[in-house]
């Protein structure tokens, strides 16, 4: 049944979401999931999925219980899997241990298997509980990427950019290399380690050479480096052979791109079990993104500069539009970090306006 939470469930399953969170990055293709096993108020265990191929929250969380979890609640922050794929269902695993109530974060985004499982646990006697409201929203942002992949075969796209206050990427020498200050930079490290590529444009790779890795330790083991994934997006094979290295995708060379069709090449990304990517830019490649209609969430850094250079390098050179069909965004979260502004956006269904409108 679909309930807003009580504040004793509401709380186990912040829990599990929090579990989930340090995951996120590292299961693709998989979500990443937590899950709580408690009774009265008590955590008797906890897990979350670390990588694809390994066994999922649910299976982590009870293998930990320090008692038998029969009757207990199990909290979960994505619908149990009822299929066998690389781990054997995870519902056959909650009926053998007699787990006695299920909360579910939300529901497989997967149509094939939404609400697969609770009809099956209920079957079973199971009493299911799928939360409602601002938890089950933070369940399903939490699975966001997953879920585009899932259901339409393209990779969540953030596209990231800092600018001067007057719109620009970059001085028009082009080795202007930091316009924003270290706070800014390090929250773009930790946003880079919770995606599963990084990609820019070949303009950037020339100006920049970047090594676009998050220069973070991982969280699955402290002893390693974070190493994503790198996207080169050229168009005529010109990117130079030290920029490229063993974690790197050059669009034209591993991705079949032709040069204009950006959702093929994404579509070719997603194949690979990339879910979830940060494009850096630069200018040209995010307007591209942008008037293809791909980006999914854009994050503007504004440093606190004023370049005044019609020559310098662009942060939006899209194509011109008159107010009424200006591309639109919505704002969901701003913040200053350090002397720079964050401002994060979703952008508006009318953002792909093509020539033609
Ligand atoms: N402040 C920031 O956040 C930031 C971020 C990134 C970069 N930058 C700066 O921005 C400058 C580079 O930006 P940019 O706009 O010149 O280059 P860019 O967007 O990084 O790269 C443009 C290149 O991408 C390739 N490309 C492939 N498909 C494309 C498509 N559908 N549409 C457009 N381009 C496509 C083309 O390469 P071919 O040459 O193969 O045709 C094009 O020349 C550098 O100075 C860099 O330092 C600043």
């Amino acid at each position: 049944m679909s309930e807003p939470l009580n504040a004793a469930d509401e709380q186990m399953l912040t829990r599990a979401v929090e579990l989930a969170e340090a995951f996120v990055g590292f299961t693709s293709p998989n979500p990443a999931v937590g899950a709580v096993c408690a009774r009265a108020g008590r955590i008797l265990g906890e897990g979350c999925h670390r990588k694809a191929g390994t066994p999922h929250a649910e299976v982590n969380a009870l293998a930990s219980c320090t008692e038998d979890p029969a009757g207990a609640t199990l909290y979960v922050t994505l619908e149990p899997c009822s299929t066998t794929g690389r781990t054997p269902p995870c519902c056959d695993l909650i009926r053998e241990r007699r787990i006695g109530r299920v909360v579910i974060g939300c529901l497989d985004p997967n149509p094939r298997h939404a609400g697969r499982a609770v009809a099956l646990l209920e079957t079973a006697g199971i009493e299911v509980t799928v939360a409602e409201g601002a938890m089950a929203e933070r369940c399903r942002e939490l699975i966001a990427p997953f879920a585009k992949a899932i259901t339409r075969g393209l990779p969540f796209l953030r596209l990231k950019l800092a600018l001067t206050l007057d719109g620009f990427l970059a001085d028009a020498s082009g080795t202007s290399r930091w316009i924003t200050g270290p706070e800014a930079r390090a929250w773009v490290q930790t946003l880079r380690a919770r995606v599963d590529a990084i990609m820019v444009g070949s303009g950037t790779v020339r100006a920049d050479h970047p090594s676009l890795q998050p220069h973070l330790t991982s969280t699955v083991s402290t002893s390693e480096p974070v190493r994503k994934w790198r996207v080169l997006v050229d168009r005529c094979r010109a990117i130079d052979e030290s920029d490229i290295d063993d974690r790197t995708w050059v669009a034209t060379r591993d991705l079949g791109y032709d040069g204009k069709d950006l959702e093929a090449m994404l579509r070719a990304l997603c194949t690979k079990g990339v879910n979830d990517v940060l494009c850096e830019g630069g200018g040209r490649l995010g307007a591209a993104l942008l008037e293809a209609g791909l980006v999914d969430e854009l994050d503007v850094f504004y440093a606190p500069k004023v370049l005044g250079d019609p020559a310098a390098v662009r942060g939006f050179p899209i194509m011109p539009r008159p107010l009424a069909k200006a591309m639109a965004f919505e704002p969901f979260e701003s913040r200053t970090l350090g002397q720079d502004c964050l401002l994060r956006f979703r952008p508006q269904a009318s953002v792909a306006l093509t020539a033609t409108e």
